[in-house]
């Protein structure tokens, strides 16, 4: 089995850490005999060869943006890097499709295997399948049901011609259903991204914190919030932006607000001149480690990223999305994930009642660490040549 795993944009970077951790460990055991005829009735030997390049579309491409991602989560040196960079949709889907082209050609990898939902999803999943390469979607399924969102159109596009749709959550095998995918393509396996946060947990968990330029701050603050905002349903409107900068100016003057702040966000905010309060402390964008480092211990997140919606439910961490809408609805049915929309009021209201209420939730299903072992184990039933040891 030849693999490519693309990745592009930060989230994507934690998605890839695990399946790449469960493919050396299955390598691992295949070196070691495990290919042997599997019981004394059967006697044929299994043949395998796996191999896997890793692409990074360069569609993220500062230093904390991308290179801080393949260091913390172990990641090794991509095979090859695209180069995309940043541009309008168009431009930047274009620009990943021309290079990853000459990828797959030189590669002619059996699988193609891309992960969430940014446009190097989309680009290198139409790309590998108009080649003929069979496509593997991690993280398939999952439906806003919003079409001014790219991320929706990325998803409906990918999920449509993949081969194999590894599902996070149930909805995402009612939304695939329901869109005619036939069910043997579908598998339910969990959540890859939680993998990565249970072993970042436990590697945080056994090093000094103080190492992290932000621990001053959180040994001052004691009690805070921490806060992500990036989408351009959000920011990229000055009105919507400023009344969320009302909702966290207000929200601040009791609660600290931790605040990493992305790139797109901190030129909006200097375009828009909004003023955010001294209560809101802007820092650069985090690696993932110091990031979990802050938001584990915060009284709440808030948040537009989808990822942490997620790791927010997995670790019980009460979670105010600042959207109208969630293509994780797990999150809200079982999660701690309140959806508040983007109205000043109908923040503030979410943030007294978690105040107030704190949600509990519990972990959904699969969502145990071991997702990545699953979809390798699924590939590479279908990838094992058997040939008859007595021939
Ligand atoms: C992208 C994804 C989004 C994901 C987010 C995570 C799409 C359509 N969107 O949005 O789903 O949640 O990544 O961060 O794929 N920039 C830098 N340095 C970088 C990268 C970007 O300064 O390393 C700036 C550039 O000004 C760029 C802007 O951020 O124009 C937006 O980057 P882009 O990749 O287009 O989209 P994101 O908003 O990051």
């Amino acid at each position: 089995m030849r693999l490519l795993l693309v990745a592009g944009a930060r989230p994507n970077f934690m998605k890839i850490a695990p399946i790449i951790r469960a493919l050396s460990a299955w390598r691992t055991r295949l070196r070691q005999g495990f290919g042997a005829a599997s019981s004394a009735t059967d006697n044929r030997q299994r043949t395998y060869n796996l191999s896997w390049k890793i692409v990074h579309t360069g569609q993220h491409y500062d230093y904390e943006m991308s290179r801080v991602f393949f260091d913390e989560l172990e990641i090794p040196e991509p095979d090859y890097y695209l180069g995309a960079g940043s541009g309008s949709h168009a431009e930047q889907t274009a620009k990943v499709m021309v290079e990853f082209e000459k990828v797959c050609v030189e590669q002619k990898p059996d699988v193609a295997i891309v992960v969430g939902d940014v446009n190097s999803t989309l680009a290198c999943s139409v790309t590998a399948k108009k080649l003929n390469i069979n496509l593997a979607h991690v993280e398939a399924g999952l439906r806003s049901g919003d079409m001014t969102m790219p991320e929706e159109i990325n998803r409906i596009v990918t999920d449509s011609i993949a081969d194999y749709l590894f599902v996070t959550e149930k909805s995402g095998e009612d939304n695939l259903l329901k869109e005619g995918k036939p069910k043997d393509k579908i598998h339910f396996v969990g959540h890859v991204m939680i993998d990565n946060l249970l072993y970042q947990l436990q590697k945080l968990e056994q090093e000094d914190g103080s190492r992290f330029k932000s621990n001053p701050l959180k040994e001052k603050l004691d009690r805070y919030a921490f806060l992500t905002l990036h989408r351009p349903s959000n920011v990229d409107n000055k009105v919507v932006l400023s009344r969320i900068a009302g909702a966290l100016n207000e929200i601040s003057q009791e609660t600290p607000i931790v605040f990493p702040i992305h790139p797109r966000t901190r030129k909006m905010i200097d375009q828009f001149d909004i003023k955010l309060s001294k209560g809101v402390h802007i820092m650069e964008p985090l690696g993932f480690r110091e990031s979990l480092f802050l938001w584990k211990d915060a009284v709440m997140v808030m948040t537009d990223s989808g990822g942490l919606q997620e790791e927010t439910t997995a670790l019980g961490v009460p979670c105010i999305t600042i959207r109208e809408n969630t293509e994780r609805p797990i999150t809200i049915e079982m999660g701690t994930n309140i959806l508040a929309g983007n109205k000043k009021a109908d923040i503030l209201k979410c943030y007294r009642e978690i105040m107030r209420n704190p949600k509990k939730g519990e972990v959904p299903p699969l969502w145990d660490g071991k997702t990545a072992e699953r979809i390798v184990h699924i590939l590479s039933a279908d990838y094992t040549d058997f040939c008859d040891e007595r021939s």
